[in-house]
């Protein structure tokens, strides 16, 4: 699908397309059905994944909108497209964790499913060539990156977008372990949540599950070799709208 107002590409990533509009101070993003994990070692092409992608995103930066999170969203458009205010994207990836998976389990002596209370903030300079390495406050401040006003801005922004996924999540039935956000400052220098937020970006367990494999609903089944990863994606979506009104789109 063509956009009627769509401009050159701009940037792509792993897992979206980004391209300008007719519109200065706005973006359009694509997300793609390609999957990667490992810093893009292993790479699938999953049918639907960008459209269940885009949609879950959609339903979640509204809520999250609504609850008073600022957002580069603005809406959506075909099945796979967002429109987004254009930001400058902080080269960090903001992880918050509220129980212990993943990466923090590797590196460290602790079991996978321990609650951590209060939630875990890991922080990595989003750097691919560099493998995304974890940041120290100190390697953080050297890099320049933030005013110590706007690093404190990202930890109150962190926490506030962790308590109302906690939140939309459990009314769908689904515990969130952990997720990645990106940051982005807007042409007026607001700094709102951007990228996407979907089961690529996030670890969500099916509180109906026990099993400790069956109930993983995120990218974790495409990493882990488990199978059914378009499902799981088809779930969440499904549960997700359960609980969200349709979203918006963008004229
Ligand atoms: P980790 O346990 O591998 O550090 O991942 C923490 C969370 O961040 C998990 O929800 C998956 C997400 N994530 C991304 O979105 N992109 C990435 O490149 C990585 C490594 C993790
Ligand atoms: N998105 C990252 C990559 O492709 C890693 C991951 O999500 O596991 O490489």
């Amino acid at each position: 699908m063509t956009l009627p107002f769509l401009g050159p590409l701009l940037h792509e990533g792993k897992a979206k397309r980004v391209y300008a509009t007719d519109h200065p101070d706005r973006v359009a993003v694509e997300f793609k059905d390609d999957a990667t994990a490992f810093n893009a070692q292993k790479r699938a092409s999953l049918a639907g994944k960008g459209e269940m992608n885009c949609r879950i995103s959609a339903l979640v930066f509204e809520r999250l909108a609504a609850r008073g999170v600022p957002t580069h969203y603005l809406g959506v458009e075909g099945p796979n497209w967002m429109v987004v205010r254009a930001v400058r994207i902080v080269p960090v990836e903001v992880v918050v964790r509220n129980i212990a998976a993943g990466s923090l389990c590797r590196q460290l002596p602790i079991e996978v499913g321990t609650r951590l209370d209060p939630p875990l903030l890991d922080l990595y300079y989003k750097d691919d060539a560099l493998g995304d390495p974890l940041l120290t406050e100190a390697r953080l401040e050297r890099l320049g990156l933030l005013t110590s006003p706007q690093r404190q801005r990202l930890g109150e922004l962190a926490f506030a977008i962790n308590a109302e996924l906690c939140a939309l999540f459990a009314e769908a039935d689904l515990e969130l372990v952990d997720f990645k956000v990106e940051l982005g400052f807007t042409g007026v220098g607001e700094l709102v949540l951007a990228d996407e937020i979907s089961p690529d970006t996030c670890r969500l367990w099916d509180r109906r599950v026990s099993d400790a494999s069956d109930r993983i609903l995120d990218k974790d089944r495409f990493r882990q070799d488990l199978g059914g990863v378009v499902e799981a994606y088809g779930e969440v979506l499904k549960r997700v709208q359960g609980v969200c009104p349709e979203p918006r789109v963008y004229r």
